[in-house]
């Protein structure tokens, strides 16, 4: 356990210092803070986001702003414990305006989120949207069945053995879920109810 923490500090401490990153001056400039993760460190499930918003950026904590609002009522509606998961995001520094990743900004912070599944190890990785759903498929050897998310939300893709054997898996199955983003229903209530029946999804496995 505490050699996890350790890991986790270190991975903090490159983020904070990541100067190469595009989004690194806007951090500083806005004093904004890395967001890198949340939760427990020997959680079976990850959930996967997109970058931090404003108000994750501001506190530091991943889903703490309306997107956060929904993924809270999505968890305890499939009687899931906030802090029994882990919750992380590709890009962990916030993009101004919200806008989307770029590529060579989830390039820079894949790898980081590539020993975040390392060190934790889930047995269920739900991605929330199509960039850590199309970034986790590729990672994890199932870039074949990748499919834009309309088609993809809700189903279970299980993970290789070869590719859990290059992040340190000995013996286990993993399953990929890839889910729509909470935004969603942020944008648009009426989704809610299909995304809390899609979240019951990772409460059966
Ligand atoms: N959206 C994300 O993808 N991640 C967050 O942490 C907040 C909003």
């Amino acid at each position: 356990m505490e050699e996890k923490k350790e890991l986790m500090r270190q991975i903090k401490d490159e983020v904070v210092d990541l100067k190469k990153s595009p989004l690194y001056k806007y951090r500083t400039e806005n004093n904004y803070l890395p967001v890198i993760g949340e939760g427990s460190h020997n959680a079976k499930i990850m959930f996967i986001g997109e970058a931090p918003g404003r108000n994750e950026a501001k506190t530091g904590r991943p889903f703490c702003g309306a997107a956060g609002r929904v993924l809270d009522q999505l968890l305890e509606n499939a009687g899931i414990k906030r802090e029994e998961v882990y919750i992380t995001n590709i890009v962990k520094d916030r993009p101004p305006e919200n806008r989307d990743p770029s590529p060579e900004e989830i390039k820079i912070y894949g790898p980081f989120l590539d020993r975040q599944i390392e060190i934790i190890q889930p047995k269920i990785i739900a991605t929330l949207g199509r960039y850590a759903m199309g970034y986790v498929m590729t990672k994890l050897s199932l870039e074949d069945k990748l499919e834009p998310i309309g088609k993809m939300h809700g189903r279970v893709f299980a993970v290789p053995e070869e590719a859990l054997a290059k992040l340190g898996y000995k013996g286990c199955e993993v399953k990929v879920v890839p889910l729509y983003h909470p935004c969603v229903a942020v944008y648009n209530p009426h989704n809610l109810d299909s995304l809390k029946k899609e979240f019951e999804v990772l409460k059966d496995l």
